[in-house]
């Protein structure tokens, strides 16, 4: 198995730990085991979506330009507990992670 990764035979030395004997095999197992784990650990920091309509394959809002009115204002940090609208919520998330989203404003020129 560790030939099947490049470079990662060159990673593993059979005996390494003194008492031990390991196969190679058994190492690039165990290797393998702890990227996916660490990886797995890792996947869900990277989504933007953290808790609306999870239960939804993909979120979709759709508004007819006659309903929305002089003004409208939309999340787009899915943070806000009003999504699709911005409930501000976006302030507090750009200051603990130092991001800088903000929400789309739609307004009419001349209301
Ligand atoms: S709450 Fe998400 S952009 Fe304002």
């Amino acid at each position: 198995m560790a030939s099947q990764v490049p470079g990662l035979s060159a990673l593993i030395k059979p005996g390494l730990i003194p008492g031990f004997k390991v196969s190679k095999a058994a190492a690039a197992l165990s290797t393998y085991l702890l990227t996916r784990y660490f990886s797995s650990q890792s996947s869900p920091k990277c989504r933007v979506n953290m808790t609306i309509n999870k239960d939804s394959p993909k979120v979709v809002h759709s508004f007819d330009m006659e309903d929305i009115g002089n003004k409208a204002v939309y999340c787009r940090c899915w943070r806000s507990k009003k999504f699709p609208y911005c409930d501000g919520a976006h302030t507090k998330h750009n200051e603990e992670t130092a991001d800088n989203v903000g929400p789309l404003i739609i307004k009419k020129k001349n209301p």
